[in-house]
């Protein structure tokens, strides 16, 4: 911590008393071998999260069969994660260790608004697949085009709105050095562990937010799935279980994973031996979860592979594909 980093609290103007303007992010490792062997890491998982996102967003949005309430909920996670995982990325990337202190409000900001949404968007979908299972004859009727835009709009208006508030928190902060920040990206706790300011209060706060924000989301999930799992196994034939689960199975999967690698980060006591492997298990839910949902839906949704296939101009599979959706429709899949 040289005295170049730093400015003297009283240098602070209009009451601000910020005194370090600039952080710097300690990322995974000191040796340049390493260093460089994790950015063409990083780089190649950017690009595979980039390309896998967008294609499923390109498809969601251009092919017609796709317009149905659980793939504009795909596609408004897919547009959610390509950010996401630029915002976690950029300081990874760009090789700047060095961040200015909005820089690291503003991406702690972004990071928290999309992490919140996806919380709120992962309820959405599992509560589309509730209806689509347990309610089938309902389903048209309550998941209508205005009813999906509200939630989904609902979903990005919350996250919003939970990321502005811990954001004005920390903006209370005092930072007096060091300035060195144990992590690859501006994340809450990481912040709080080199203020100066008594955090106590504001842990708390945040504790409490936290689960005002992200319990009923996760309470939804979970009651959604609940039901969803006692309707299926009271499907009387197996073709007709697998079928039902099929519908969900790619949605249940992307949702576990969130919630366990969410869970291990943020509510597993933080004592020394587990903060190095704290830095690993957020590796999971910044920068896996983004890079596997887009394989995961893209595998395991025929539907998906269809429209890729006809994207992608493969011939004579069309009308088997237009029977097929027609199909889908009718059960109220
Ligand atoms: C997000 O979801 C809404 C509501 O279902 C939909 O109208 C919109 O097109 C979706 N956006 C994207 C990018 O898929």
């Amino acid at each position: 911590m040289t005295n170049t980093e730093t400015k003297p609290v009283a240098d602070a103007e209009g009451g601000n008393q910020m005194s370090v303007t600039e952080f710097i992010l300690l990322g995974f490792s000191n040796t340049l071998e390493l260093q460089t062997l994790l950015f063409l890491l990083f780089l190649v998982i950017y690009i595979m999260t980039m390309a896998g996102n967008i294609l499923i967003l390109v498809l969601v949005v251009v092919d017609q069969h796709l317009h149905t309430p659980m793939y504009l909920f795909l596609g408004n996670l897919s547009c959610l994660e390509t950010c996401y995982t630029s915002t976690i990325l950029a300081s990874l990337l760009t090789g700047d260790r060095t961040i200015s202190f909005y820089a690291c409000v503003i991406q702690y900001n972004i990071f928290g608004f999309l992490a919140a949404t996806e919380c709120y968007l992962l309820a959405a979908m599992s509560y589309d697949r509730y209806l689509a299972i347990c309610k089938p004859l309902h389903y048209t009727i309550i998941m209508h085009g205005r009813f999906c835009l509200q939630l989904a709009a609902g979903s990005w208006v919350s996250g919003l709105l939970a990321s502005y508030i811990v954001t004005g928190m920390i903006l209370q902060l005092t930072f007096c050095g060091p300035n060195e920040i144990d992590h690859f990206f501006c994340d809450f706790n990481p912040l709080l562990n080199i203020s100066c300011s008594d955090t106590h209060l504001l842990q708390l706060l945040a504790s409490i937010l936290s689960f005002i924000f992200t319990l009923p989301p996760f309470l939804l999930t979970v009651t959604s799935y609940v039901c969803i799992i006692v309707a299926i196994l009271q499907i009387p034939s197996t073709t007709g279980r697998q079928k039902a689960f099929s519908t969900c199975s790619s949605h249940l999967i992307v949702v576990t994973i969130f919630y366990w690698t969410i869970t291990i980060v943020y509510v597993l006591p933080k004592n020394d031996t587990l903060r190095d492997l704290n830095k690993v298990f957020s590796l999971l839910y910044t920068v896996l979860t983004p890079l596997v949902n887009p394989l995961i839906y893209s595998l395991r949704n025929k539907e998906v592979k269809e429209a890729l296939r006809k994207a992608l101009g493969e011939k004579g599979f069309e009308r088997e594909y237009t029977t097929s959706q027609v199909s889908a429709g009718t059960t109220g899949l």
